[in-house]
């Protein structure tokens, strides 16, 4: 299948990864093709510039937001928070009646660590997206773990452990639960409503952060435990 990530961050580059192993047709974006490549530090997290990542993965294409828009059929929204929403709405017409699985968080850095979020309670940024591209079928996904687990969730308890989606759409958060069923072996996905939901998606991150700080671990997850329907 043709899929096009957006980002080419840590998220960005697990999920073209994965998805390239999975013998999909995968294209990431970038804002500037040239410039991406040519990058020749590792990034603030100590991830190797992206240049050298891409020379490790021949078979992913690369490509402007637009062409990358223009290839998936899904489209992974891998892009800062802050970011998203105008890129998004400048890509609408490439992404007119798509799939748009969304994993960004509004996390605002601006006063330092822990960061906070800059759209929460009455709004989420799955919403601003949703109103961004109303063509688009946006789903939240995803956002509340970090990119190792999102696409490799066996890391952890045998895979058991809780993803949310958000969504509108039926059809699109049928086909995104498939995709982190069947791609990524995701075992307990929660469908949380429609895309209004995304606001307690998103509004876990302060939780999230403040556990990585007290744990010194970014690789866990929240799992969902319930009383057995009899
Ligand atoms: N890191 C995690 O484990 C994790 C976990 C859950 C959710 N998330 C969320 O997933 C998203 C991606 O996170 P990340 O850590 O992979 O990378 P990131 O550093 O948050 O974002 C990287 C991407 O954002 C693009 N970008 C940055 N500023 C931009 C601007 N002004 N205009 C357009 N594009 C811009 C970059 O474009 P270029 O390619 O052109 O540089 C790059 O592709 C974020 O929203 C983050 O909150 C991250």
């Amino acid at each position: 299948m043709k899929l096009a990530v957006l980002g080419t961050g840590m998220v960005g580059r697990a999920h073209a990864e994965k998805l390239a192993q999975l013998k999909h047709d995968v294209m990431i974006g970038t804002r500037d093709v040239k410039k991406s490549l040519g990058e020749s530090k590792p990034d603030m997290m100590g991830n190797p510039p992206f240049g050298e990542w891409k020379k490790s993965h021949a078979n992913i294409r690369l490509g402007t937001f637009s062409e990358a828009a223009k290839h998936g059929e899904i489209v992974i929204n891998a892009l800062k928070g802050e970011a998203s929403v105008s890129t998004l709405q400048s890509l609408k017409s490439e992404l007119r009646g798509k799939t748009i699985l969304d994993i960004s968080n509004p996390l605002d850095f601006s006063k330092g660590m822990p960061p906070s979020l800059f759209v929460c309670n009455t709004d989420s940024l799955a919403e601003q997206i949703q109103r961004a591209v109303p063509q688009s079928h946006v789903v939240k996904t995803l956002n509340t773990m970090n990119a190792f687990l999102q696409v490799n969730p066996n890391m952890l308890e045998n895979g058991n452990h809780t993803a949310f989606v958000s969504g509108n759409d039926s059809n699109a958060k049928t086909k995104v639960t498939q995709m982190l069923k069947e791609w990524y072996g995701w075992k307990d996905v929660i469908d949380l409503g429609d895309i209004s939901t995304a606001r307690a998606a998103e509004m876990l991150l302060p939780l999230w952060v403040r556990l990585w700080s007290s744990t010194q671990n970014a690789n866990f997850n929240i799992k969902v435990v319930q009383e057995k329907k009899l």
